[in-house]
């Protein structure tokens, strides 16, 4: 008899309503006319474990995982890749067919992708970056920018002691920054990445002073609601090619559906106008 499961997959958050992969994988599926299913699930912390165990026996290929579940996932898979070790979170996991959960982090994967295509001419070795915010997301853009080749990185986050421990973790070419002080650097930066969560709908503005921005520099900024921030406008004022943060996350879930679907989606407009549906 030949195997006619469905494949499942989804999202596991707490809370999960917020989240847009459900919209952009179903999108995907019906482009491709792949027979398979993303779901959103709400799960809490002390079930996670359990629920993991047992998603593969009612056909989940994989899931992907946001907050708070980042971290705690990585006690919980079998394996885990160098990526995801050295971010010390996953949001991609796969279910293998010897009941193995393997995890994997994407993010710092999608940032790259979305800058590279939102800035072609972008060169890694050009010059410094400047970086803003140590958290979650700032250890996966840190790790994709090393790995690219920047020659330095110029950190720098409200609370100076998390800034402090990526650079422990990441050595001597990442530099900390008070952060009263990033707009010292801003003039020296080739690159110029929001992380922190200043910015978004019904959060404080970022006010870092911008006006040391090169118009040969490129900003991006991660937060995407709104599309374009304040910071993508300062720079776009100031010459400089900007790109939104809606194409990481669009980036960010292409390795987890080509394994779980077995098709490699392309991200092009029509993805875009799906998430932001
Ligand atoms: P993520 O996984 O998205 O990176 P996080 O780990 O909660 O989320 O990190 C949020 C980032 O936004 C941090 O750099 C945080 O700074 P602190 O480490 O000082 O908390 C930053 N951030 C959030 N609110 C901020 C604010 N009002 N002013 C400055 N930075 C802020």
């Amino acid at each position: 008899m030949t195997n006619t499961r469905i494949p499942l997959a989804g999202v596991i958050g707490h809370p999960v309503a917020h989240s847009k992969s459900p919209r952009l994988h179903g999108h995907w599926l019906k482009t491709y006319g792949i027979a398979g299913h993303y779901v959103p699930m709400d799960v809490a912390p002390q079930d996670l474990e359990t629920v993991l165990r047992t998603l593969p026996k009612a056909g989940f290929v994989g899931v992907n995982v946001t907050v708070p579940h980042k971290e705690a996932v990585m006690a919980i898979a079998d394996q885990i890749t160098d990526r995801a070790t050295l971010i010390g979170a996953a949001n991609t996991l796969i279910f293998r067919e010897d009941g193995k959960i393997h995890a994997d982090n994407t993010d710092g994967y999608g940032f790259m992708e979305n800058l590279h295509s939102g800035a072609p001419d972008w060169d890694a070795k050009a010059g410094p970056a400047l970086v803003l915010g140590a958290g979650g997301a700032s250890r996966a853009v840190i790790s994709a920018l090393l790995e690219a080749g920047v020659p330095e990185i110029f950190l720098s986050n409200r609370t100076r002691v998390r800034a402090d421990k990526l650079r422990d973790d990441f050595g001597k070419r990442v530099q900390v920054i008070d952060w009263v002080q990033a707009g010292n650097v801003v003039e020296d930066a080739d690159l110029v990445v929001n992380t922190t969560s200043l910015g978004m709908v019904g959060n404080s503005e970022l006010r870092v002073p911008m006006d040391g921005l090169k118009p040969s520099a490129v900003v991006t900024d991660l937060v995407y609601a709104p599309l374009k921030t304040k910071l993508l406008l300062t720079a776009e004022e100031a010459g400089c090619t900007t790109v939104d943060g809606l194409g990481m996350l669009l980036h960010q879930a292409v390795p987890g559906f080509e394994r779980w679907f077995g098709e490699r989606p392309v991200v092009d407009s029509a993805t875009r106008a799906a998430a932001l549906r």
